[in-house]
């Protein structure tokens, strides 16, 4: 760490290669009994080195924007390894993904339906499709991560997705090959996703019967990890819960993980720059690094384990871990012990490695930090830092 920081400098995104291929090799060990494709949730972590690595475990992608299909496509992925989700698609994201003919777009409502059905045909094509469907299941995790309650803006609710489906299979411009669904993130009781796969197979099962043959469920991410450092939740324990629906459609499986492959394979690295303590006020480390690198704490009042790199003997104190900016919410650990800690001593924020950089920011006119890789007993940058010019550089 020491020689990787004292080249590459702080703030600093750190991660695993071997931690990824761990975590993707039990997911794929857990659906071994059954036909699936693992689809990379792109949202968590689109760095291109991190993509590249999965796509040579053999998975597919999930994208969520233009910029993420954009980026599949420059690690290597097949238009026919992508799937394509969205609340908000554009025209023009929605026609490159027909002109590229990505393996499903996932379809949000029935005005975006009949976009897609135009867009078709207007290229002389058919759209291979599936229906998001919103199946009303609570998730069980922090409002802001569920997706799949009747109230979140995403997709069909449920009793109209059977209509909305057969209708969809007599679209010229259409190829309805699956239904999909995504309940929320940070999801550590697989009950709810055990749920939701019986309300899919049932739906399949309703749909065949009246002459509409899909190819796929698609049961999207949400497997959750251990913040905290306890269990995480099970691979083997989501196949469990969700292969009993799935098999009895027959249908090929996708999901799509996104925090439990990079989560725990990446951390946040940054140097303390100043410390407080004064009477009546908490004790403050402030680090080099806040809200601009990693904006979970904030957003979602998420929990991160902050340890010193090299921890310095002597009594613990309970302190306030801030960042640097002008936000009284910069702060990345609330009553935390640490042992002694100085300034310019490095301090790691575990389990970064998605919805991290990939939400980082320029605000304070911050320049994004650099990402670095270890794997096969080396490092590598894989993103280097914004320079100052690189801030400026579309400005007039
Ligand atoms: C459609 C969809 N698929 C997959 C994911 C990945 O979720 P996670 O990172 O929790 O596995 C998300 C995250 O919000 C999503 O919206």
């Amino acid at each position: 760490m020491a020689d990787i920081v004292r080249e590459v400098g702080t703030p600093l995104y750190l991660y695993s290669g071997p931690l990824v291929r761990s975590a993707c090799a039990r997911l794929e060990r857990a659906f071994d009994s059954y036909p699936h494709t693992l689809h990379f949730a792109m949202k968590a972590n689109s760095t291109l080195a991190i993509l590249r690595l999965l796509r040579g475990l053999g998975a597919g992608a999930d994208a969520n924007s233009g910029g993420e299909i954009e980026a599949a496509l420059r690690a290597g992925f097949e238009p026919s390894q992508i799937v394509f989700t969205g609340v908000g698609k554009t025209r023009d994201e929605l026609d490159r993904a027909v002109a590229l003919g990505v393996k499903a777009i996932n379809i949000e409502s029935d005005g975006e339906a009949d976009r897609i059905d135009a867009l078709a045909r207007a290229r002389g094509v058919k759209a291979r499709v599936a229906l998001r469907v919103n199946p009303d299941i609570d998730p069980n995790t922090h409002a802001h991560m569920s997706t799949g309650l009747r109230f979140n803006k995403f997709g069909v609710p449920i009793e109209f997705a059977a209509p909305l489906l057969r209708e969809l299979a007599r679209k010229p411009g259409l190829d309805p090959v699956g239904i999909h669904v995504h309940l929320g993130s940070q999801m550590l009781d697989v009950a709810p996703l055990a749920r939701a796969a019986r309300v899919l197979a049932d739906l399949a099962c309703e749909v065949r019967d009246a002459g509409v043959g899909l190819e796929h469920l698609d049961l999207g991410g949400g497997l959750g990890i251990a913040y905290d450092g306890t269990a995480h939740a099970d691979p083997a324990a989501y196949a469990a819960a969700v292969l009993p629906a799935v098999r009895e459609s027959g249908l090929h499986l996708l999901i799509e993980p996104g925090r439990f492959i990079v989560a725990p394979a990446g951390i946040l690295v940054g140097r303390v720059a100043d410390t407080k303590a004064y009477s009546g006020s908490p004790r403050f480390i402030v680090l080099d690094t806040g809200m601009t690198e990693l904006i979970r704490p904030m957003l979602y009042e998420a929990f991160h384990r902050i340890v010193a790199v090299t921890p310095t003997e002597g009594p613990e104190e309970r302190y306030e871990v801030v960042g640097p900016l002008c936000e009284t919410s910069d702060t990345l650990g609330h009553d935390r012990p640490l042992g002694p800690v100085a300034v310019d001593d490095l301090i790691a924020v575990l389990d970064a490695g998605a919805y991290g950089f990939v939400m980082a920011s320029n605000y304070n006119r911050r320049r994004m930090p650099a990402e670095v890789m270890v794997d096969e007993g080396g490092w590598r940058i894989i993103r280097r830092r914004q320079t100052y010019d690189d801030l400026f550089r579309n400005e007039e």
